[in-house]
């Protein structure tokens, strides 16, 4: 049996058990808290994260103690207090008593220690994380990402390390260590830089604010390193002073910045393990927590930080990504290495602008290396990924005034990408592209991800520019939404004429799809969506249900609004006739451009496109024009174009292939 099997075997039966005892009390509603859920936790995922925990202390007590437990079927209570009482001897207190442990206890699940003995056998020859793995299957992805659960693949690990871990001496630090992947590749780094594993594992430091996520990290290395010394801190890492969740349970903590902020949160060290105040490097994968998700305190702590001690006013729309960046750069030694990865909308996004003015003013920045959208890097997930790889500004190395961007196509290994970046001169090969940008190129204002990475299709011979096949124009803007667009019962009620009305897309997650059809806009109708916008192109009539209704608006001060005033009559509408390709630029990633099959309006979170007549009258044609648009070399293209976040600079250039070309000639 594989080890994922038998890891399979033994936390599924435990967590049905298990399930049966979850109840909604104080204490579930803090672990919701704590991951970021909204409202209660579903039991069934707490349930297979409470036998995981279980199994993972059994786990740890085999490694450390063969036969500490009894041989057949363990009760929970001696796995959970024998684990204590070992980490404990390693300097490491789990805090607090976990709400999954008390669980486990309940439940009184007992373990096959036999399964757990063969386990133990066949984990560590897994170069792959099963632990981590295992966690993520079992915990679906929206309950992981208030968290930023997401773990990295072991080859974008070991790239990170390889450059980042350069001597034998290195103290490194995971600021946000999950299940452990940098942890490991540390401790193999230095083993390779000649420090026996024991030791390199006391060089390797971690923090993490999951209980089960940080078990899984100590696992891992027990397992992995058998002479291990795992050096984790279970705590938030931005808020060094205070628990997780006494922290959760303040709207606005006070934080006090200082010398202090270097020493790490979380566990009594009851051995001579005490972190250093800076790492030699830096390993992160932080979590990409989105700002509206993040507590007040965070974000008026560091706001007031960044002002305080670098001059620079921090976005409120930052991803915890950047507050992590900070505190990370904190901690790192004057001449250390860091390696980050991130979004890329760490360099993309319009509140982006701080972090890189941070970047060039307290770092040395090496190198940005970025993936093909082709290129998933973290399963599931539809964000483009970047590794940014910057040092102290005492580095070593003479500066050069240059960094690396290296563009992966297919993944190469890492030791190509790390010779690349050696390189002074262009690396231009079939896994991709390395190529020196003067630093003066980078200003805070630019898109650094793309910043030197030319785009080939602009200017190519074989790649025509949209606006050569079609019209572009951004949607409707009526001025009032809720007033100007309306549902089947506000029609209804008010009594307004059809001929007055058009069937109008408001949303774009109300066409979720590539095509938009009557069944879809019939969907809105039941669903009592709005859909139908006023669309009246001179005065009303007096004593009609129109002009009824716009007096109602004039009630509410509609027509005192800055858009509408600009109209002749505030309520006549903008024209428009219904695009056949509607594109929704506000969002990159997930950016679509929708075939409207019904003849609908759309608002201005679209923009419409209407194809020259030769392609829009012959549907095959328009067909193959709407798969090059939503193809990922349209997607790759539109990385060069607009801002990540609307406005008015949203261009999109230079996008149809060669092979659109033949169609529409033949
Ligand atoms: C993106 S994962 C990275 C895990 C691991 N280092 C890797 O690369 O696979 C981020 C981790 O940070 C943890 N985390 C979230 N907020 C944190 C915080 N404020 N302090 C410390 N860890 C945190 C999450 O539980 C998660 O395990």
């Amino acid at each position: 049996m594989t080890a994922y099997l038998i890891l399979e075997t033994l936390v599924n039966p435990i967590s049905r058990q298990i399930e049966k005892v979850i109840q909604a009390n104080e204490k579930s509603v803090e672990w919701s808290m704590l991951h970021g859920w909204d409202g209660i936790a579903d039991p069934a995922i707490v349930a297979r994260q409470a036998a995981l925990s279980l199994v993972l202390r059994a786990l740890i007590c085999h490694r450390l103690v063969p036969g500490i437990l009894p041989t057949q079927a363990a009760p929970p209570d001696p796995i959970v207090a024998q684990s204590n009482d070992l980490l404990r001897a390693l300097g490491i207190t789990l805090r607090p008593p976990s709400y999954l442990d008390d669980l486990a206890v309940q439940a009184g699940t007992r373990i096959d220690m036999l399964a757990i003995d063969r386990l133990a056998g066949v984990l560590p020859d897994q170069q792959a994380d099963i632990i981590g793995e295992f966690y993520a299957r079992s915990v679906p992805q929206d309950a992981r990402s208030p968290l930023g659960q997401f773990w990295t693949p072991l080859p974008i690990a070991e790239l990170m390390t390889q450059w980042a871990v350069r001597s034998s001496s290195d103290r490194v630090l995971d600021t946000a260590s999950g299940s452990g992947v940098f942890l490991l590749t540390a401790i193999r780094r230095l083993s390779q830089l000649g420090v026996a594993p024991g030791a390199a594992s006391r060089q390797v430091a971690g923090v993490e604010l999951s209980p089960l996520a940080l078990l899984m990290g100590l696992t891992n290395m027990l397992l992995h390193c058998s002479t291990a010394q795992p050096r984790l801190r279970w705590g938030d890492f931005l808020m060094p002073e205070r628990e997780p969740l006494a922290l959760l349970k303040e709207p606005a903590a006070p934080y006090h910045v200082g010398q202090q902020q270097l020493t790490l949160p979380g566990m009594e060290v009851q051995v001579p393990l005490a972190f250093p105040d800076r790492f030699d490097t830096i390993l992160c994968n932080p979590p990409y927590t989105r700002h509206h998700h993040l507590p007040e305190s965070y974000k008026s702590t560091w706001a007031a930080l960044m002002k305080q001690e670098y001059g620079i006013r921090l976005s409120r729309f930052s991803s915890l990504f950047a507050y992590f960046l900070v505190q990370t750069t904190r901690m790192l030694a004057p001449a250390g290495r860091m390696a980050f990865i991130t979004p890329a909308v760490i360099f993309e996004a319009s509140y982006s602008r701080q972090v890189k003015e941070f970047i060039r003013q307290q770092l040395r920045l090496c190198a940005i290396i970025t993936f093909d959208e082709s290129l998933s890097i973290f399963e599931g997930v539809d964000t483009a990924a970047c590794i940014t790889l910057m040092e102290g500004p005492h580095a070593e190395r003479p500066a050069t005034g240059q960094i690396t961007h290296v563009q992966i196509r297919r993944w190469p290994g890492p030791e190509r990408v790390l010779r690349a970046i050696e390189r002074s001169d262009v690396v231009s090969d079939k896994w991709g592209v390395s190529q020196k940008v003067t630093l003066t190129d980078l200003s805070p204002r630019q898109k650094w991800t793309v910043v030197g990475r030319r785009n080939h299709r602009i200017g190519h011979d074989a790649f025509i520019p949209l606006s050569n096949v079609a019209r572009i124009m951004r949607g409707i803007a009526t001025g009032a939404n809720k007033f100007f667009v309306l549902s089947d019962d506000e029609i209804q009620e008010w009594g307004l004429s059809r001929a007055y009305l058009r069937p109008v897309l408001t949303k774009t997650r109300e066409a979720p799809g590539y095509v938009f059809d009557h069944r879809g806009f019939e969907r809105l109708g039941s669903e009592g969506k709005k859909r139908w916008l006023l669309y009246l192109n001179g005065p009303v009539a007096p004593g009609t249900p129109e002009a009824r209704y716009v007096q109602h608006g004039e009630t509410l001060g509609l027509h005192q609004r800055s858009l509408v005033k600009t109209r002749s009559l505030w309520y006549v509408m903008e024209r428009r006739d219904p695009a056949p390709i509607y594109f929704t630029y506000l969002s990159r990633k997930k950016s679509r451009f929708i075939y409207n099959r019904a003849d609908v309006l759309a608002l201005n979170v679209f923009l419409c496109v209407y194809p020259t007549a030769s392609i829009g009258q012959d549907e095959t044609t328009l067909k193959a024009l709407l798969a090059v648009l939503n193809s990922l070399v349209a997607k790759d293209s539109l990385r060069y174009v607009g801002r990540t976040y609307g406005g008015d600079t949203i261009k999109i250039e230079p996008i149809v292939s060669p092979e659109f070309r033949k169609f529409e000639h033949n």
